[in-house]
């Protein structure tokens, strides 16, 4: 249609790199794919952040455990580019493997184990590895031209995700500008996940179920509870009671993670984060409070 906005989708370096000569700070979002209207709101979040919008769509080897969901994870390349389009990105870039890991990634980077081995590196060891390298790697695809830096734009449902990412851009200096985003929720309150995907329809009405749960963990801090392992563990029975197969439903500091001291017992101070399993599916969430 003639004045349409053309969207380039590349998938190599070289051809990222041409992309984007004469850019000058782009926004940019890295995502695995199989994109819902969580990762669409990412863009149009970045979009006016930057002078061109980037999008990544790579299902990232390096991040998954052997006999977890890499092989079968959705590929749905045409149809995320059409959701891109119409969200306002100006470049995808959709690496195969062999261009973004054309020889075994041999350099890995390794983020702080009191940060990246609690919770979700705790029961997916070495994801947070994995998801740093990919991230390092694709940041220098995006930003390695661009004079003015740039932003990058990740939803909160990864909060651990966004707390490591965050630690490497302060502490190797680099040129980008972290951005929050917030949950983005489907009507009941789930979570918006691509791995939503994989669940039954019973599956999705009880999914809701993690969300609900970690409101009731904020309404008893908000009550005054100050016993944390009980409410803890109430949320844990209650999710298991259900058939769930939790692995953490905890309260933390924002800060750094880690279980709080009676002194962080404050509204602004803390998060409460969550995952379990539903069948065969691993949900997560979280609720600051
Ligand atoms: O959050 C994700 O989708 C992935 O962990 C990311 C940031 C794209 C790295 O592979």
């Amino acid at each position: 249609m003639p004045g349409e906005r053309r969207m380039k989708i590349v998938h190599t370096v070289t051809e990222l790199r041409a992309a984007l000569a004469g850019c000058q700070k782009p926004a940019f979002v890295p995502t695995m794919g199989n994109l819902h209207d969580g990762h669409l709101a990412l863009v149009r979040q970045a979009k006016p952040l930057g002078d061109v919008a980037v999008a990544s769509i790579f299902v990232n080897r390096l991040q998954f455990l052997p006999h977890e969901d890499f092989d079968s994870y959705p590929r749905t390349l045409d149809a995320d580019c059409a959701q891109l389009q119409a969200a306002g990105c100006d470049v995808v870039f959709a690496p195969s493997e062999q261009d973004l890991y054309p020889e075994p990634q041999s350099y890995k980077l390794q983020p702080p184990p009191a940060l990246a081995d609690l919770l979700e590196g705790h029961f997916r060891p070495g994801f947070f590895v994995g998801v740093s390298t990919a991230v390092m790697k694709l940041f220098n695809c995006v930003f390695a031209g661009a004079p003015q830096g740039g932003v990058a734009v990740f939803g909160k449902k990864d909060y651990q995700q966004l707390m490591v990412l965050r630690g490497m851009v302060r502490q190797f200096a680099l040129p980008i500008d972290i951005v929050a985003a917030d949950i983005s929720r489907a009507g009941d309150g789930l979570a918006l996940s691509s791995r939503n995907a994989y669940l039954s329809t019973g599956e999705r009405l009880e999914a809701v179920q993690l969300s609900r749960e970690l409101r009731s963990m904020s309404a008893l801090l908000q009550a005054g509870e100050h016993n944390i392992a009980a409410i803890e563990a109430r949320a844990v029975q209650t999710l298991t009671a259900r058939g769930w197969q939790p692995d953490y439903l905890t309260v933390r500091r924002r800060a750094d993670l880690l279980p709080p001291m009676p002194a962080d017992l404050h509204p602004g101070h803390l998060v409460l984060l969550g995952a379990a399993r539903l069948g065969k599916t691993r949900l997560i969430d979280n609720l600051e409070w």
